[in-house]
């Protein structure tokens, strides 16, 4: 049921302030992080060295983004792996690595495959999931399920600021565990989350109209560049996945960084580029990289759409347009940052006239590796 909405994924995208609520709900006492299926469960996380994430597609670049935290407030190593690449190249795992999987159905099968894999060689494995009973979660050592609600639309959105969520909640789960964290940092973190989904509803709110009306106006764009920086990178990633996968516009997301190593070569005069701005209070250094990122793809002619701060002036003049996040820590701009992105292939598939919720070619799970 749509609930009145014009598709599943109008409906879904304006489900993600719960999402992330539902996520955290029953998951904090006092101010600390309690999750209640990891009871017990502590070994899991002492004798580890490093984790190894893995996933496919969207899942994948929630787990980009959880790296940051996970290695901020654990201080263990992570890898991020496409399931399919992993368990191919004869990955150095055993007792001391955790694998946490992440899955929004929970039946995929290059994940299942690679879960499946790991645990043969010894590792750990925890499963990061939105449905309940599904085959990976029981292949796993552990669960923590996301309570991003069924997810109806082929192109993943509410379930990806979950599994973010998700994610923070086992980082500051480990990092107390094994004492990386202390309980005055861990409950500032949790603010920080507990926060996350009225800021969530203030972009729906002051933005969605607006990005569709843009989206609608770019609808005859070919292509579209996404460019980020450090949480940023796989926001940029998941903002161009989403793009092609439901308007079938050709899009590429870039590390910022990685411009004058040759993506750079694609700007030419009305080139389309979102790029996430990262918070000129929080790292004044990594904002000022990015905003002189904008300033050479402008001079040479791009037409630069950047999702920033409120409040944030510096872009104003470098930018045609700006999609505007409220403030949060660091770490915590992914899970506002995204929310323009899906606004906006939603609103520019929607405008092409195409069905949202079935793309052509895609199935919701995919059960074949
Ligand atoms: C993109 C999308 C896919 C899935 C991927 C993994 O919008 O939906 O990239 O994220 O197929 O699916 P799950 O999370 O079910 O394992």
């Amino acid at each position: 049921d749509k609930g009145g909405w014009p598709s599943f994924m109008a409906k879904e995208v304006s489900e993600e302030p719960e999402a992330v609520a539902n996520t955290l709900r029953g998951r904090m006492r006092d101010g600390q992080v309690v999750i209640p299926e990891l009871d017990g469960l502590d070994g899991l996380f002492a004798g580890i060295t490093r984790i190894i994430v893995i996933a496919c597609g969207t899942a994948a670049y929630a787990g980009m983004v959880g790296k940051y935290a996970l290695e901020q407030w654990t201080r263990v190593p992570v890898d991020v792996e496409l399931a399919h690449e992993f368990r191919y190249r004869d990955p150095v795992i055993g007792a001391d690595t955790l694998v946490v999987s992440i899955s929004q159905s929970g039946e995929t099968m290059d994940t299942l495959m690679a879960v499946k894999y790991a645990r043969e060689r010894g590792a750990k494995t925890l499963s990061i999931c939105n449905t309940q009973g599904a085959t990976i979660p029981r292949e796993s050592d552990a669960i923590v399920y996301t309570h991003a609600g069924p997810e109806v639309a082929v192109a993943s959105t509410k379930a990806f600021v979950a599994q973010i969520t998700a994610l923070y909640l086992l980082a500051l789960h480990i990092g107390r565990v094994r004492g990386s964290l202390s309980p005055t940092e861990a409950a500032q973190q949790v603010l920080e989350l507990e926060a996350i989904p009225d800021k969530i509803t203030r972009i729906l709110h002051l933005e969605q109209a607006r990005i569709e009306q843009f989206a609608a106006w770019m609808a005859d764009t070919r292509s579209v560049l996404f460019l980020g920086r450090h949480v940023g990178y796989p926001i940029a990633l998941e903002g161009a996945l989403k793009l092609k996968e439901i308007s079938y516009i050709h899009a590429e997301g870039f590390a910022a960084g990685e411009l004058k190593h040759g993506p750079i070569a694609l700007i030419e005069p009305g080139q389309p580029v979102f790029v996430i701005v990262p918070s000129p209070r929080e790292s004044a250094l990594l904002h000022s990289k990015v905003v002189s990122n904008i300033q050479e793809i402008r001079a040479r002619g791009a037409r630069v759409i950047a999702v920033a701060e409120e409040g944030d002036a510096a872009v104003l003049p470098f930018a045609d347009e700006v999609l505007r996040i409220p403030l949060a820590g660091p770490l915590f701009e992914p899970l506002l940052a995204v929310v323009p992105l899906h606004i906006f292939a939603m609103g520019l598939a929607t405008a092409k006239g195409l069905d949202v919720d079935q793309p052509r070619n895609l199935a919701k799970s995919v059960t074949v590796e």
